[in-house]
């Protein structure tokens, strides 16, 4: 009788301490589940925030409406199905002003580029422009069945060919090289050993979009540093020469990056004279 008495709180109590347990868990569970979800949206509301904001620095545009044609290109798609002209409404929303001897185009030289095209007025790389100013090093995409932008759990550029940032790339540098005319400049490096290479998106898209004779002369500028492997006679320079459009003229020029560097930082320096003696 005792013992059943014992045995039975016993019961008891163990019960409450499974139910104890249980509700500990489950509100455990509860606040992951908010914090993550607040996290996420708050990740998603970033985004639409930094585009605004990016997008607010030039002026004249409807930036919810260039937001708007932006996520009808990938939400509710398969991240691995977005083509580059899914974004051709926001292209066409978003005219690039005919350019004419300020586009610079790059190929594997972003960290002397982005620095010297963001300090230097005569030139203009299409990070610089408002799409490319605005979806600058950011990563998006869309889920089937969701009308959400996610920035998390995208692919990465090598994962899938048509993933939202690199149809996004390919689709404005199309746009680019459209708007290219009189000279364009293209910055190559002198630090390895195929400068031009015919599947970058400069040597696959850009360079085939410059058409004679809008574009009249094509200046490679090749990065030289202290361990360059290449100069101007490099093979690869002769295929780029190969693919121009007839009629555009070419000239290479090898500077060193110091000298980049401090026309970079000099504003005061005339267009050109950066390499131009
Ligand atoms: C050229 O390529 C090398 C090797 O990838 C890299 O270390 C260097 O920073 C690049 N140069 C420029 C100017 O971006
Ligand atoms: C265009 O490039 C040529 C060399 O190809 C150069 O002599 C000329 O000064 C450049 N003109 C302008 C306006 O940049
Ligand atoms: C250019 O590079 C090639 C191959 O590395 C070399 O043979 C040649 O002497 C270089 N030319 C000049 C002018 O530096």
């Amino acid at each position: 009788m005792e013992s059943g008495e014992i045995h039975g709180s016993d019961k008891k109590r163990r019960r409450r301490c499974f139910i104890l347990a249980v509700a500990a868990v489950a509100l455990l569970l509860i606040v992951v589940a908010v914090v993550l979800g607040v996290t996420l949206s708050q990740g998603r509301e970033e985004f639409k925030d930094t585009f605004l904001e990016r997008c607010q620095k030039f002026k004249g545009y409807n930036c919810e409406h260039i937001w708007e044609l932006f996520q009808q290109a990938y939400v509710n798609q398969d991240p691995c199905e977005v083509p580059p002209n899914a974004y051709d409404a926001l292209i066409a929303a978003t005219p690039l002003e005919s350019s004419c001897n300020r586009l610079l185009f790059w190929s594997k030289t972003r960290d002397v580029v982005q620095d010297f095209a963001r300090k230097n007025d005569c030139f203009q790389a299409v990070e610089e422009t408002l799409l490319g100013s605005v979806l600058n090093s950011l990563t998006w995409c869309g889920k089937k069945g969701s009308k959400e932008t996610f920035t998390t759990d995208c692919p990465e550029w090598l994962d899938c060919e048509n993933n939202p940032p690199r149809s996004f790339w390919k689709r404005v540098s199309a746009a680019f090289g459209d708007a290219a005319c009189g000279n364009a400049t293209a910055m190559l490096n002198g630090s390895i050993t195929v400068p031009f290479d015919s599947n970058s998106i400069f040597g696959s898209i850009e360079v085939k979009r410059f058409k004679s004779p809008r574009v009249k002369n094509l200046n490679v500028v090749l990065v030289i540093e202290k361990n360059s492997v290449t100069n101007c006679t490099n093979p690869s320079l002769q295929n780029l020469v190969m693919v121009l459009d007839k009629g555009i003229s070419y000239n290479c020029l090898e500077v060193p990056r110091s000298q980049i560097k401090e026309c970079g930082s000099d504003p005061e320096k005339p267009c050109g004279a950066c390499w131009w003696q």
